[in-house]
């Protein structure tokens, strides 16, 4: 069990598109812990296995309510889909890759998605709100796209040249 560096924007291995999970053993078992505790430490409402370097389809998401503290509900999804969609909504997003930034991104407003749990069984989970955000935001870094890559270009170039600048001004100190 482990806390694993999070990988960061403009890193290109965040572009990566994930494989399919086949193997349900130990080894998946422990990449979902890590990845669960991970999250939680950063803290994060969700993160995906591409943002470690594991270019595998597992998810993980925040699934707490909001009486109950933060982390005691994590939910795991192993080669998730969206199989529907519908409605939309803006909701103001970030992303443990992505520093110092947050953006209104739109997005489907409920999403219905099967995956499968770390012992290979099917279910299906459908979402709304800030769930159906998460979900997609976390199958999108599956397939290499980023919230960045659903904001106005402007606002991305913007981003890009503050990153690089402080990206320079780190490298003078
Ligand atoms: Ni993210």
């Amino acid at each position: 069990m482990a806390i694993l560096p999070i990988l960061k924007y403009p890193d290109p291995r965040l572009r990566q598109i994930s494989r399919a999970v086949t193997d349900f053993d130990a080894g998946l078992a422990e990449l979902a812990q890590d990845l669960r505790e991970t999250m939680v430490s950063a803290p994060g409402a969700g993160l995906a296995a591409p943002q470690v370097d594991r270019p595998l389809r597992i998810i993980v998401m925040d699934d707490t309510g909001e009486d109950e503290p933060y982390g005691e509900k994590v939910l795991t999804l192993v080669n998730p889909v969206i199989v529907a969609m519908d409605g939309e909504q803006i909701f103001n997003e970030g992303c443990l890759s992505v520093t110092d930034l947050q953006s209104d991104v739109h997005r489907a407003a409920t999403v219905t998605v099967t995956a499968q749990d770390l012992t290979g069984a099917f279910f299906t989970l459908t979402a709304t709100e800030r769930r159906a955000v998460i979900l997609q935001h976390e199958i999108d870094h599956l397939d290499g796209v980023l919230f960045l890559d659903r904001i106005s270009r402007v606002k991305k170039d913007m981003y890009r040249k503050k990153l690089l600048k402080s990206q320079k001004m780190a490298k003078k100190s």
